[in-house]
């Protein structure tokens, strides 16, 4: 069994930049924030930067893009070298998808923000059964040439969708995030991406929680032999998969627990044993019929 480890401080944290195929560089791990209300967000964040993150995973839908926008004006790391120093993403309503939509939502999004540029925009589902990603990355080019936007993302597509994308547009995304953890590890897709040059974020890493005891304890066993939690037992598993990972807390003691993943490492063995922890437990939703409205 591994030595006790003291808990890293904010600045030892070194967490990876991880190199995009248009060569932006993000952190590989960012504060979630869906299901926190416009004022709750406020604080969440500010914590979140005080403790040494530097990359928050917004959306439209999640209602709270003020509170960000709020917490970034706060802690000055709207503008200037600070803003450099962060990495902000945002994300389209699926129900304002579309050319002109999409420019109005976009315009309404960085002032909710108080940002001048966001570093990543997403369609936030792929909603296949009223297709529209191809007109509304029309828009998307535009802010990234207009240099409101500097890396354009996807989210919940499946090979099928990028397929499409690139049909119609010539391009694919830099990142897919999609839901990824150890009960529903997507290798087919995940496959694709690193095929094409798309990197994979992970989001809801831990399952919302329920993978925090999966496998029957293997993931607390393999927790306890190196003095960490569950949670960044999972979270180091992904960092060794070389994904980029966004998991949510409001709570400040976790937050920071969730950015200490880089005094250990799992043996092959215990990495081996997350790996067959793979399986059909969704915990979100179908991208072939689900919308975010
Ligand atoms: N693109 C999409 O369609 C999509 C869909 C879903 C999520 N997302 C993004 O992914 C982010 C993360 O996903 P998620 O929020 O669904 O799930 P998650 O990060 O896997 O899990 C969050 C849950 O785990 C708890 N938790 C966090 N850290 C913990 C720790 N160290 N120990 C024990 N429990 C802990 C949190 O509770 P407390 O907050 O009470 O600590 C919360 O209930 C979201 O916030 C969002 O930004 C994107």
């Amino acid at each position: 069994m591994a030595e006790p480890r003291e808990p890293q401080k904010p600045q030892e944290h070194n967490v990876p930049m991880i190199t995009l195929s248009d060569g932006n560089r993000i952190p590989q791990v960012g504060l979630g924030v869906l299901r926190i209300d416009d004022e709750g967000v406020t604080p969440v964040v500010e914590n979140a930067i005080a403790v040494g993150y530097r990359h928050i995973d917004g959306a439209a839908g999640y209602n709270n893009e003020a509170g960000v926008g709020r917490a970034l004006a706060n802690t000055g790391y709207n503008t200037g070298d600070k803003r450099a120093d962060i990495w902000v993403t945002t994300k389209l309503r699926d129900s304002e998808q579309g050319y002109d939509s999409a420019r109005k939502a976009f315009d309404r999004q960085l002032g909710l923000l108080q940002l001048e540029y966001v570093d990543m925009y997403m369609l936030h589902w792929p909603t296949p059964f009223d297709w529209r990603s191809g007109e509304t990355w029309k828009a998307f080019a535009e802010f990234r040439a207009e240099g409101r936007v500097k890396t354009l993302g996807v989210c919940n597509f499946l090979p099928e969708h990028l397929d499409r994308l690139h049909e119609e547009t010539g391009e694919y995304p830099a990142i897919n995030q999609i839901e990824l953890h150890p009960t529903w590890q997507q290798r087919e897709v995940v496959a694709y991406c690193k095929e094409h040059g798309i990197a994979i974020e992970a989001y809801s890493p831990m399952a919302r929680g329920a993978d925090l005891n999966a496998g029957d304890g293997t993931i607390e066993r393999i927790a306890q032999a190196h003095h960490v939690s569950p949670a960044q037992a999972i979270l180091r598993w992904h960092i060794e998969n070389g994904t980029i990972i966004i998991p949510k807390s409001v709570h400040a003691q976790r937050q920071k627990e969730n950015l200490d993943l880089f005094g250990f490492a799992l043996t092959q063995e215990e990495h081996a044993a997350i790996d067959a922890l793979d399986g059909p437990t969704r915990a979100g939703h179908d991208p072939l019929t689900f919308t975010y409205a």
